[in-house]
């Protein structure tokens, strides 16, 4: 286990196993960042060149590894580059995970990366706990590489009760997006919706066991309660799997709650399509579809753990999607938790079956906002790449969402709810809402205005974050391949801004 420390310790005196430099991309060429400066110094007149023939040019991304020129203590410097600001967040983010995935070997290391706000402190250590993540509970062999038992965060607020705090800050959202990751990353046999559900057990009982650990209250509903409860669409996708579905309720209730927040997220732990079957190149990632529960769980627990003064109600429900004698088929007509009927036409487009029954339950705790997160639609992820989430909803929410995503580092963009829909939502011939249109333009669209039907006009935002949950390619910043846990700071952002913490 990684311990992180702040210390006002200058890098070329501190003695550990290796420094990490930050570098900025000036426009005058390449400097090390301001926290580094006695860095520069060791090297002297000679830094310029040497950074030339090392081919450090401070552009993002970048990592460069050397051992230590005389004057200072470790014995190996890393170079990472900021790019050219070095007072961004989310560029020194990224550089932290840089550098956690280019010093695998080292028992300890300083960062002398930008530092002087809490802000950058908590952007440093949030970016190299989650650069660093790995996920090897499968592997018979572990990797030969070692995290580094001490990191030093080298920071001039060092002795500052706001640093400290941002320390602690990073650390516990760190956890959570390395916890979301972990589950998405589980294979689905080890991850059917009882299997998820326990997996929430155990961390709730870790996060609210031992004095002083937050209160937060865990109610799991099984099949027959789901069916007594009137949750058709989410037994109308679950029924097809031999593993019976879930619902995780989480509620964190602080008696100085400034408002309610209800958050939804879609928890469909394997995603074949039903009758409605994926092609098998689309299939290959859909353990990734319960990503929304994942989120908006570890989300809920973070929040708690801040112990940010709102109210919060999570829900997630858990189903998996197969093909069955049991399954739902094209033209059945289902009844919701709210009393509408749902003529089904894809059964791959069960995301909204569950939402929209988690969402009822939402509306009927009375929240002041509600929050759906859910990889819904392959529309978002070809509109808007693989990683910039879709957010639509209301106006305010919206616009809450987005700000929330710009101070976490993560991306996301506003789409519309055309007018047209409300009338393709509704032109089912049996039933109130058709489920699916076939019409492909705007699906993404579609699905949002199926889900507002569930969320009784509350402020509302959602988020279609399809193909940003995970990772195909290589790693990058502080995302790793495999699951990326997004959503997750997003989340924890927006209830720190509805308490009015930031
Ligand atoms: N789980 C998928 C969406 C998805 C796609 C997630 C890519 C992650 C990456 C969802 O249930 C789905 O199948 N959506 C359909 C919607 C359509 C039937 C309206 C899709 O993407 O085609
Ligand atoms: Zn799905
Ligand atoms: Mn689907």
């Amino acid at each position: 286990m990684t311990t992180y420390s702040l210390r006002s310790a200058s890098p070329a005196k501190t003695k550990v196993d290796a420094v990490v430099v930050g570098v900025v991309a000036d426009k005058a060429g390449p400097r090390l960042c301001e926290a580094a400066q006695d860095v520069s110094g060791a090297y002297g007149r000679r830094l310029g060149a040497f950074l030339s023939t090392m081919g450090v040019t401070g552009k993002a991304g970048e990592a460069v590894r050397t051992p230590s020129p005389d004057g200072v203590s470790a014995p190996l410097v890393v170079f990472v580059g900021l790019g050219d600001d070095e007072t961004d967040a989310v560029a020194v983010r990224r550089a932290a995970g840089v550098a956690a995935r280019n010093v695998s070997n080292a028992a300890s290391v300083a960062l002398a990366l930008p530092s002087g706000t809490p802000e950058l402190v908590a952007a440093v250590v949030e970016g190299h706990r989650l650069g660093g993540y790995t996920f090897t509970a499968y592997k018979s062999t572990k990797s030969e590489s070692t995290d580094a038992n001490d990191v030093v965060v080298l920071t001039s607020l060092a002795r500052r009760p706001e640093a400290a705090a941002a320390l602690e800050r990073a650390e516990v959202l760190a956890d959570a997006v390395a916890l979301c990751r972990d589950w998405v990353n589980t294979p689905p046999r080890d991850c059917t919706p009882p299997l998820l559900a326990e997996l929430v057990t155990a961390t709730h009982k870790e996060v609210t066991k031992g004095r002083g650990a937050p209160k937060v209250k865990l109610e799991i509903f099984d099949h027959e309660q789901l069916a007594e409860m009137g949750c058709g669409g989410i037994l109308s996708v679950g029924d097809s799997s031999a593993a019976p579905s879930r619902l995780v309720k989480l509620t964190w209730a602080p008696k100085n709650a400034v408002t309610h927040l209800a958050l939804v997220g879609k928890g469909v732990t394997f995603d074949s399509g039903g009758l409605t079957i994926k092609p098998s190149s689309s299939m290959l990632n859909m353990k990734s579809d319960m990503a929304g529960a994942a989120s908006v769980v570890t989300a809920t627990l973070a929040i708690a753990r801040l112990g940010l003064p709102i109210k919060v109600t999570a829900f997630a429900p858990m189903a998996e999607n197969m093909v069955s004698a049991t399954s739902t088929r094209p033209g059945d007509v289902i009844t919701m938790r709210n009393g509408t009927t749902v003529e089904i036409a894809n059964t791959d487009a069960e995301g909204r079956m569950l939402l929209g029954d988690a969402l009822s339950l939402a509306v009927e705790e009375q929240p002041d906002v509600v929050v759906d997160i859910a990889t819904l639609t392959g529309h978002m992820q070809l509109a808007l790449g693989d990683k910039v989430g879709a957010v639509m909803g209301t106006d305010d929410q919206v616009s809450a969402v987005l700000a929330a995503g710009s101070a976490a580092g993560e991306q996301h963009w506003a789409m519309p709810i055309p007018e047209e829909m409300s009338e393709r939502i509704t032109s089912s011939k049996v039933a109130d809402l058709l489920q699916h249109d076939w019409v492909r333009w705007g699906g993404g669209l579609y699905a949002a205005a199926f889900l507002r039907e569930f969320t009784g006009g509350l402020p509302w935002a959602h988020l279609d974050i399809a193909g940003k949950e995970m990772n195909t390619g290589g790693p990058y910043g502080h995302v790793p391949s495999g699951a990326t846990g997004f959503g997750v700071t997003t989340l924890v952002h927006l209830a720190r801004s509805l308490a009015g913490e930031v």
